[in-house]
């Protein structure tokens, strides 16, 4: 399967200059940079060969909700790809339904969904039972909504290795990562060709690893996709040496 890479800019950077500039730095095949929502614009004005991709998405269609974004307003301004589920809006009180709801709401506007799934903190046995239950919940009604596997991805993303320097261990991600594909395909979802990617704490220096692993299917880079050489690097490591761009 083709590799994947996303920018996750989070709540960075502080001016639509340095986002633009940015954008034009990771504008990469196969890369989707997702920016906060107030650069989506702009930022996707200035890349070519990348695609644009949001943070979040409203779970509601157009109505009266103050503050909130819908599916179709990121349709119509060219946004292809929506983070969904990621465990920082988790953290902020978003539960499962909500996700679910999102995930829903995303594919029915014709967006391809990115849902982050991923573990507290190990054992590998509890693990799986933890993104098993994530994924059931997240995933509830696909199979009515008759999806197509390659419109969803999911992002393996343990949460103990966001953002804290320590990844997960290559072998244990393609292991995780396997066992979330053998749980995609089975009859309550029938999602056969999905991409799932590692995500978490992953560098220039560490990234090799993880994509000589061909069970991952790219990666969901945060701290070190606002370096534009490091994701360039990391870039590198994905598609010349270990994937078809
Ligand atoms: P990180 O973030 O690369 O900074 O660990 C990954 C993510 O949250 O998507």
């Amino acid at each position: 399967m083709n590799k994947l890479l996303i920018a996750n800019w989070k709540m960075n950077p502080e001016t639509l200059r340095e986002a633009v500039r940015l954008a034009r730095a990771e504008d990469l095949s196969g890369v989707v940079v997702a920016p906060p929502f107030v650069y989506l614009e702009s930022a996707g004005k200035a890349l070519r060969n990348a695609h644009l991709g949001a943070q979040d998405v409203s779970l509601s269609e157009p109505r009266a909700v103050t503050g909130e974004i819908s599916p179709v307003m990121l349709k119509n301004l060219g946004v292809k790809f929506v983070i969904v589920g990621h465990s920082e809006r988790r953290a902020l009180g978003e539960t499962d339904e909500m996700i679910n709801k999102k995930v829903i709401a995303a594919l029915k506007a014709g967006l391809k969904v990115v849902l982050c799934v991923g573990e507290p903190s190990r054992p590998m046995t509890r693990t799986k039972n933890y993104v098993k239950n994530q994924l059931e919940k997240d995933l509830a009604g696909l199979l009515k909504l008759k999806a197509k596997s390659s419109k969803l991805i999911i992002a393996y993303e343990p949460v103990w290795a966001i953002g804290t320097g320590t990844p997960d261990n290559p072998k244990t991600a393609a292991e995780m990562i396997s066992y979330i594909k053998k749980l995609l395909k089975a009859k309550s979802l029938k999602l056969k060709a999905v991409k799932v990617l590692y995500g978490g704490s992953v560098t220039a220096k560490n990234s090799a690893g993880f994509f000589k692993r061909p069970e991952i299917d790219g990666a969901l880079v945060g701290g070190a996709s606002l370096n534009a050489k490091e994701f360039r690097k990391i870039w590198g490591n994905c598609f010349i040496k270990y994937g078809r761009v």
